[in-house]
């Protein structure tokens, strides 16, 4: 009967069932059915985890206050638009001043299809367009590797495979596969290889078009020009441009990829607006928590005014390195475990330029050059293709990179990465920049962090007083996912919470 429903459309289908994850969102009904009343939660934090714990539970009518200690819910999904302002923890404050329509998104820029945020994108009525993750035409830069200019993606994986599969199926030829495989085995390894890396009769790579065109081919009279100086396989390697074509397998980050249409905040601004602007609390900064017998207080200064909310429970949505520095009564344990997770560093550089001069000179719609210089990757806007404008990400690095643009000022920061990208793309990098932003999230007040090390993994033992509530406490975040650094694991950590939550409260 379950089948005939799917197939009915009445029920997921085994497919989609084999790939969702169960979730049930608490029901107004689950109260009315059961002469029980919903409980009044105060959730520290307005990142996704926050808003999402808020949004599932006032599904089911809990009494919800979120506190959030900046200007605007969201957390790290943070858009950047003209007019927006901020202060880092070193000082430096920053005004964008890209133009209408412009945007960057400096946190979170990209959901794979398989992760729950774009059930919420679909349940909140965001819409969605394609964000391009991987780009045949965009580049390949390596200057450690003396590369003295770029090299298309799609030049670099034709030379890479090329030579791979020539030196595989010469291998297979000369007899060194024959403990592995079969001679009829080797038979159909070798014609997969000569597929896989255009080779030519005598299992050699001499280059093919897969390489792109110096000319393109268009009518009767013009074949096209197939791209020359095609290197050897020792240069190839050499060039260390072989490293880039694993991102492109990884579960996370293969194509199609999905972006909210005009800017990634869309999706905090709908939950904000399906939980009650009033029930959101922002410039409110937590200052205590506290677990009683019979409910929590949450102390927090908003205007220079303390107060407290009373609440029967409480969900701590807030970074564990920010958490950790919050007065609590929860215990070592709970302290032990936040203190053990560790803050990343990465920052983005939004380049603003007064025209599309990678589309119309380079063709390169949207995706991401990747370097090895302190840059790291450079992405090209996946919206607002042929307009007028569009805001390049000029870097997108981690750790001691975005750690040492940091450090500088926002000018220094934009002439630096525009010194680099010169290098790739010319001249027009520099002359045709109309305004820059650059964020970084670990000196970001009240989050200091892009992402967190979790050491052993979120299941470790060590973290089951952050798995499990502590009295009337309970923690959700990415930090506490399989999927740290990625939405998903906020909203599924949010579920996860509020699962425990109203079981517990639907059980007393
Ligand atoms: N999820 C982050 C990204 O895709 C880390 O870059």
């Amino acid at each position: 009967m379950f089948a005939t429903m799917g197939a009915l459309g009445l029920a997921p289908s085994a497919q989609a069932a084999q790939r969702e994850l169960p979730y049930r969102a608490p029901r107004s009904g689950d109260f009315s059915l059961s002469g029980r009343g919903a409980a009044k939660v105060v959730i520290v934090g307005g990142g996704i985890a926050g808003l999402a714990t808020a949004y599932e539970l006032g599904k089911a009518g809990y009494d919800c206050t979120v506190l959030e200690a900046r200007g605007r819910a969201g957390g790290r999904n943070f858009t950047v638009r003209g007019g927006d302002s901020t202060v880092d923890t070193y000082g430096n404050k920053q005004t964008a001043r890209f133009g209408d329509g412009q945007y960057m998104n400096a946190g979170p820029a990209r959901l794979p299809q398989w992760m729950v945020t774009l059930d919420y994108c679909r349940e909140l009525g965001v819409p969605i367009e394609v964000f391009t993750n991987t780009n045949a035409d965009a580049y390949l830069f390596n200057e450690g590797a003396g590369m003295t200019e770029p090299v298309r993606h799609r030049t670099a994986k034709a030379d890479v495979y090329g030579y791979v599969a020539e030196l595989l199926a010469k291998a297979s030829d000369k007899g060194a596969l024959n403990k592995e495989l079969t001679a009829g085995d080797q038979e159909r390894l070798v014609e997969f290889l000569k597929d896989f890396g255009s080779l030519g009769d005598k299992l050699t790579y001499e280059g093919s078009d897969r390489r792109g065109y110096s000319t393109v081919p268009a009518a009767t009279g013009t074949p096209g020009v197939v791209l020359g100086g095609v290197p050897s396989a020792s240069e190839v390697f050499a060039s260390g441009v072989g490293r880039y074509f694993s991102f492109e397998f990884g579960f996370d980050q293969a194509m199609l990829m999905f972006q909210p249409v005009g800017g990634m905040d869309r999706i905090p601004q709908a939950l904000a607006k399906a939980i009650g602007a009033d029930r959101i609390r922002t410039g409110a900064v937590v200052g205590k928590i506290m677990d009683k017998e019979d409910g929590v207080s949450v102390t927090y200064t908003q205007g220079g005014r303390t107060r407290v909310v009373e609440a029967d429970f409480c969900v701590g949505a807030l970074p564990p390195n920010i958490l950790a520095k919050v007065p609590h009564n929860l215990g070592s344990g709970v302290q032990g475990a936040l203190e053990a997770i560790k803050p990343q560093s990465a920052g983005k550089i939004g380049l603003e330029y007064g025209s599309r001069w990678w589309e119309t000179d380079h063709r390169i719609y949207g995706g991401i050059t990747e370097t090895d210089m302190d840059l790291s990757h450079i992405w090209h806007p996946s919206y607002g293709f042929h307009g007028e404008r569009g805001v390049m990400i000029g870097y997108y690095n981690y750790d001691g990179d975005a750690d040492a643009y940091a450090k500088l000022t926002p000018a220094k920061r934009e002439a630096r990465a525009v010194a680099q990208g010169v290098k790739i793309y010319g001249e027009k990098y520099r002359t045709e920049l109309a305004s820059s932003f650059s964020h970084h999230w670990r000196q970001t007040p009240h989050l200091e962090a892009a992402w967190h090390d979790t050491p052993g993994g979120p299941d470790d033992p060590r973290y089951k007083p952050l798995n499990e509530p502590t009295g009337r406490v309970y923690f959700a975040g990415d930090w506490l996912s399989y999927t740290d650094a990625w939405q998903h694991g906020a909203f599924t950590s949010a579920r996860r919470a509020v699962t425990k939550l109203h079981a517990r409260v639907m059980a007393n």
